[in-house]
């Protein structure tokens, strides 16, 4: 039996040559089929199907946009969750809500299958490197059975709690704050430069305080010069991110104000057609 992955994306499509790397057999899936090209080359099996993944691999790894997106590879028609042998186990690394893990878990029980979510915190570079985070929430014995898999692409693993979804709590959690630095950061700089500053003058000096999150010197380059931007991390996923994270506040009735008025901005810059820049563009559409 092999590995499976479906999602062969900005990370996906890096964790899974990483697999590789390790010598671990792999049997691959995508709705883009051209971006399994050099996995292939490199020996992966390509299935037509995520169904036709599932009928051939003993543990499957999904790296997917969105809860919706998820759903449907899962469910939908092909889907590959009735197709999973019975006793295997799926590991989700997308980014999705506590309460969709949770759903994704009742349903592969229905089918004998064992559930993980391992959202990853890091970016492309690290994703590139192996230098991930996984988040994990599952039984201790089936993290164990997969720690390898996870070792291949990543650094650290952090067990967050036997039950399905406390991995996607703790990512909803980094991704809020993530996004609320950048979009602080980015809106105090446009009102640095209406002051008359010279951009690079504030980011020498706003860029290296205490009170500034360290991630943001590494998207120097990204707010210097907006034809630099290449996409490490689309800014639609960071509005999805935002807007799971508001949901989940939400079902535990806690108020989130500026998480909100945060998801309304990035939704905003989304809709002026920054949906598939990287999400430090928020500048941009701040600027525009
Ligand atoms: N980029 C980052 O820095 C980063 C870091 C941590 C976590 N994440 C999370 O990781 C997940 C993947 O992110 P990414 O950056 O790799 O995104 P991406 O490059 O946009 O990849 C998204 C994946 O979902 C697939 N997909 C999209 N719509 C689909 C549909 N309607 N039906 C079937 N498949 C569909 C894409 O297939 P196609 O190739 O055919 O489009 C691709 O495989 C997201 O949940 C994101 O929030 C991203």
């Amino acid at each position: 039996m092999k590995t499976g992955f479906i999602g062969l994306g900005i990370m996906g499509s890096r964790m899974a040559a990483n697999l590789q790397k390790a010598g671990i057999e792999i049997i691959v899936n995508n709705r883009t089929r051209a971006k399994a090209s050099e996995l292939i080359a490199n020996g992966a099996v390509w299935a037509e199907t995520p169904a036709d993944v599932a009928k051939q691999s003993s543990v499957l790894i999904t790296m997917l946009g969105d809860p919706e997106i998820v759903n449907t590879v899962a469910l939908g028609e092909d889907g590959f969750l009735k197709h999973m042998n019975p006793g295997s186990l799926w590991v989700d690394c997308s980014t999705v809500d506590p309460g969709f893990s949770r759903e994704m878990a009742t349903a592969a029980k229905q089918y004998g299958v064992r559930f993980m979510d391992a959202p990853v915190a890091g970016t492309k570079g690290p994703a590139e490197k192996g230098e991930l985070v996984f988040l994990v929430g599952g039984a201790e014995a089936d993290l164990k059975e997969v720690a390898h898999l996870l070792d291949a692409m990543g650094k650290k693993t952090l067990h967050l709690g036997a039950e399905a979804g406390r991995g996607a709590s703790m990512k909803m959690l980094i991704n809020a704050l993530l996004a609320q630095a950048m979009l602080s950061f980015s809106e105090i700089l446009t009102v640095g430069e209406a002051m008359d500053f010279e951009q690079s003058k504030l980011l020498d000096i706003l860029l290296n305080l205490p009170v500034t999150a360290p991630f943001l010197s590494n998207v120097r380059p990204l707010l210097a010069d907006s034809a630099n931007a290449t996409t490490n991390f689309p800014l639609k996923w960071m509005h999805k991110d935002l807007r799971l994270a508001n949901k989940t506040a939400a079902e535990l009735d806690v108020n989130t104000g500026s998480l909100q008025k945060a998801e309304e901005l990035y939704n905003k810059a989304k809709e002026a057609g920054f949906a598939d820049s990287d999400f430090s563009s928020i500048y941009w559409y701040l600027r525009s």
